[in-house]
């Protein structure tokens, strides 16, 4: 499995070994093309602007051809090129980040891999288990000829700084092995088209990664079960769900999935060992306390969405992205990576659909 790991100050230490560090200069800065600037696009082209080093954004492409002149407006030497294809094969681009819908990934990314150039994509790598291992394979093609890889999925959690202390006290063997892990993952509300197969597929994807990177191990089969629903679900659906998956070592997680809560966006994760227990995400801030005696309040902040709770982990995540791609690879997840959490979403859906604990059927690498 691809890591995420740590760029010191003079080398990036990465799944392909250790890379020589890249002095700054305006000519040697990545020029990247951003596909898809709705949501997350356009927050990737603000970052790429504003806090990345080493990169610059020099092109937008948006179906909605308004909103990409909007967002290239704000960017100076940014163009706007029509055809994400064509942007691709633009001689002027160096890297690209895909953040158009999930539909578009599989064709955009392998466009990248027969030009050469590395990408950053936006989960999920394609929509289904069998389309993202054939980019498996064109990828493992590319690498073979070139001895490099060039595709990183944008599972941000693994840069989000308490899951990469979490995953170090694992390795660092102090709590023992992990036997359980807990996991919350909860949204004030969603929109009213999101279904409960999208809990799993868009939602509990991020548990899938987590789970593989926690423990570095797959997972082997998901149980999903119905609780009594609230009534605020989405047009009846099941919401929450309990998810439950086992791995090739005899572990499992179990995932509280509830996106109707009215209150806040929590990702909590507990992983419990032979020796201790570890938590993150309590994600509280300051705490207050004020009042008098009768009528004392203690309260603190809450996180309204994920772009406030992995602020800092995209952040992360992009500047390792740029830091790898400028020597024409990558540092994070990968399209195994990709493919694994496919095939545990596909397995995950007719786990919901059945009741039935479900096997995951996944190729060898
Ligand atoms: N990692 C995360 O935390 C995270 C969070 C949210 C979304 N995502 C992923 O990011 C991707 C984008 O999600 P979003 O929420 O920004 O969606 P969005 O709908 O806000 O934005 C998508 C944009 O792509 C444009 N578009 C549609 N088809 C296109 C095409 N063929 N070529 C170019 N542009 C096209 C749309 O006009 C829109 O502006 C999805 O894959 C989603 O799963 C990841």
């Amino acid at each position: 499995m691809t890591t995420a790991q740590t760029t010191t100050g003079t080398t990036t230490e990465t799944s392909a070994g250790v890379l020589p560090a890249m002095a700054e200069t305006p000519a040697s800065q990545l020029r990247v093309a951003v596909l898809g600037v709705g949501l997350m696009g356009a927050d990737h082209v603000a970052r790429l602007h504003s806090r990345i080093s080493g990169a610059r954004v020099v092109a937008v492409s948006d179906a909605f051809a308004e909103k990409a002149e909007q967002v290239a407006g704000g960017v100076p030497g940014c163009r706007v090129i029509a055809d994400p294809l064509a942007a691709i094969a633009d001689g002027e681009i160096d890297a690209v980040v895909i953040a158009t819908p999930g539909q578009f990934h599989e064709e955009q990314v392998v466009a990248c891999i027969e030009r050469g150039i590395p990408v950053l994509c936006e989960k999920p790598l394609t929509m289904d288990a069998d389309s993202s291992l054939a980019v498996v394979r064109a990828e493992d093609q590319f690498a073979a000829r070139a001895g490099r890889r060039l595709v990183q999925v944008g599972f941000m959690r693994r840069f989000d700084p308490e899951y990469a202390q979490l995953r170090a006290l694992i390795a660092s063997g102090e709590i023992g092995e992990p036997l359980v892990v807990h996991c919350a993952h909860r949204n004030p509300s969603v929109p009213p088209h999101f279904t409960s197969e999208m809990m799993l597929t868009d939602s509990v994807v991020h548990e899938v990664d987590v789970a593989r990177f926690l423990l570095d191990e797959e997972i082997v089969a998901v149980t999903v079960l119905r609780p009594r629903p609230t009534r605020h679900a989405v047009d009846g659906g099941s919401d929450p769900l309990l998810v439950l998956f086992e791995t090739t070592g005899g572990r499992m997680v179990d995932v509280e999935c509830f996106v109707s809560t009215g209150i806040a966006y929590e990702v909590r994760t507990e992983v419990v060992a032979e020796d201790g227990i570890a938590l993150i995400g309590l994600d509280t801030g300051l705490v207050r306390q004020s009042g008098g005696p009768a009528g004392a309040v203690r309260s603190s902040g809450i996180t309204p969405s994920f772009k406030e709770r992995f602020g800092r982990a995209y952040d992360i995540e992009l500047q390792h992205w740029v830091d790898a791609a400028r020597r024409g690879g990558i540092d994070g997840p990968g399209v195994w990576d990709g493919y694994a959490a496919a095939a545990v979403g596909e397995a995950g859906v007719l786990a919901l659909r059945s009741g039935q604990r479900t096997e995951v059927r996944m190729a060898q690498r």
